[in-house]
């Protein structure tokens, strides 16, 4: 038996959702453990691009559980959809899905009030994904959320959403927003989702510590990415929770005692959405090259992605603070057409080298990155399976980060389709 956690580590999109594919063939169960609907994660299987939200990917393989876990923020409107959509596309959904009673709903009121607070900040918006997630997470820390719970307790339920609703219903006018929302509508959907939802709901904590103890393989699905954690990330340009293993442990209930292993995923380059520092962006022309090859497009807004290049600097520390045990490095047939390949290995801050990743916001917006090149490879790695495919310099640039991180690279992927991997140490691939 063992846990396995897959982390993001740079700002979400590292390309999770293929390495946790590849990985859950052997497990027993997948759980998504942060964020919500937020995410988006893509995998390719036979050419057929599936995007989840809040559905862990682990559903696309027979006979594995997959869990929403109580760390997740919950959107009903949109579980639903995912549910219907995925079954469409002919995937079962059944006893093979739980959702986890302590998980937060988002409700109408969370989209709006976030709509609100990203139009008061103007220049300064965070650019959110517009999902109503972190506002979801604010009444769950100020205590006033509703939880999956709370929807088979009527009354109950009834009492918190007039609370709510007379709050942010106050909180939007106060805004200047004309938004309002009632409660008695909102309790007679949720009502009738309720039922629906029902048969899914479990005290997943419980199952999943059972499934531990009686020696299965679980698979922990991160999202987001620890550059965006509420901890650690560039807050506040962040999302609202903790995307980084730690998170593990707090949003399923699985203490870090359970957790094995930790496999770190970053591109050889790399993007952001939304606001915020990157210190190693490039708006110029290879910046476009990474967009284009990278297809680098929001999987959940459709926004376009910044993209950079890769930040020793802030890769060595998201590997200290997630105890990363190896790292899976995507896209690497992205790169396949450059000169050279620009690796920041350090800052320059004031006319200093800085080695380390600062947590004030203004130090990290002026620091510029100090680039060691790597040859490129100008040869096509698309589609490889096989290391000795690879060619020399595609080799060096991966030792490079080996070397530049201590951390050893376990798995590469060369394009979007569940087969587009080289497996560079077999225990990467493997639970045991
Ligand atoms: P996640 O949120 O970390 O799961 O990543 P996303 O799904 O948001 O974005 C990753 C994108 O890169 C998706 O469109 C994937 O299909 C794609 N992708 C994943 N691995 C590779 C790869 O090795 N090469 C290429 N070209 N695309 C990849
Ligand atoms: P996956 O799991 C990339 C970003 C948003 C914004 C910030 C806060 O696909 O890697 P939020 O809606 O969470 O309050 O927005 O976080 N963000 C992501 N960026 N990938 C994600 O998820 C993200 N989830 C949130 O763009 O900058
Ligand atoms: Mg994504």
């Amino acid at each position: 038996m063992s846990t396995l956690v897959v982390v993001g580590l740079q700002w979400g999109d590292e390309g999770k959702a293929k390495v946790i594919d590849i990985l859950s063939e052997e497990a027993d169960a997948v759980v998504r453990y942060s964020g919500g609907d937020n995410a988006g994660h893509t995998v390719v299987v036979d050419g057929k691009k599936f995007v989840f939200h809040l559905v862990p990917v682990g559903i696309l393989r027979k006979d594995k559980l997959c869990v929403i876990a109580g760390g997740v923020v919950v959107d009903l409107d949109f579980l639903f959809e995912e549910i219907e959509d995925l079954r469409s596309n002919g995937i079962y959904i059944g006893d093979n899905l739980m959702v986890s009673g302590r998980c937060h709903l988002t409700q109408p009121y969370h989209k709006a009030i976030e709509q609100l607070s990203e139009e008061s900040l103007g220049q300064k918006a965070i650019g959110t994904t517009g999902r109503g997630v972190g506002p979801t997470f604010v009444d769950k820390c100020a205590r006033e959320g509703i939880m999956v719970c709370d929807l088979f307790r009527e009354s109950l339920l009834m009492r918190k959403l007039e609370r709510n609703v007379q709050r942010m219903n106050s909180q939007l006018a106060a805004g200047g927003s004309a938004a309002r929302f009632d409660a008695e509508s909102i309790h007679e959907k949720l009502m009738a989702q309720a039922v629906l939802l029902k048969p899914f709901v479990a005290e997943t904590e419980l199952v999943l510590s059972a499934k531990i103890d009686e020696g299965e393989n679980v698979l922990f699905e991160g999202a987001q990415g620890a550059l965006l954690d509420v901890e650690f990330g560039t807050y506040p340009y962040v999302t609202s929770s903790y995307p980084t293993s730690g998170g593990v442990s707090v949003g399923s209930g699985i203490p870090p005692t359970k957790i094995d292993r930790v496999i770190g995923v970053t591109k050889g380059y790399c993007t952001r959405v939304g606001a915020g520092p990157f210190p190693t962006e490039d708006t110029n022309n290879d910046g476009n090259v990474l967009s284009k090859r990278g297809d680098e497009r929001g999987a959940t807004t459709g926004r376009m992605r910044r993209c950079g290049w890769l930040d020793l600097v802030a890769l060595r520390y998201a590997i200290r603070i997630n105890g990363v045990s190896s790292l899976a490095l995507t896209k690497l047939d992205v790169l396949d057409d450059f000169d050279e390949i620009p690796v920041c290995t350090e800052y320059e801050y004031q006319g200093r080298r800085l080695n380390r990743f600062p947590a004030e916001i203004d130090i990290l917006q002026d620091c510029k990155p100090i680039y060691t090149k790597c040859a490129g490879w100008r040869s096509h790695t698309a589609g490889a399976t096989d290391a000795k495919d690879l060619p020399g310099a595609a080799l060096a640039f991966l030792r490079f980060i080996e070397e530049q991180t201590g951390v050893s690279i376990g798995m590469v992927t060369t394009g979007p389709g569940r087969e587009a991997k080289i497996i560079l140490d077999e225990s990467s691939a493997h639970f045991d």
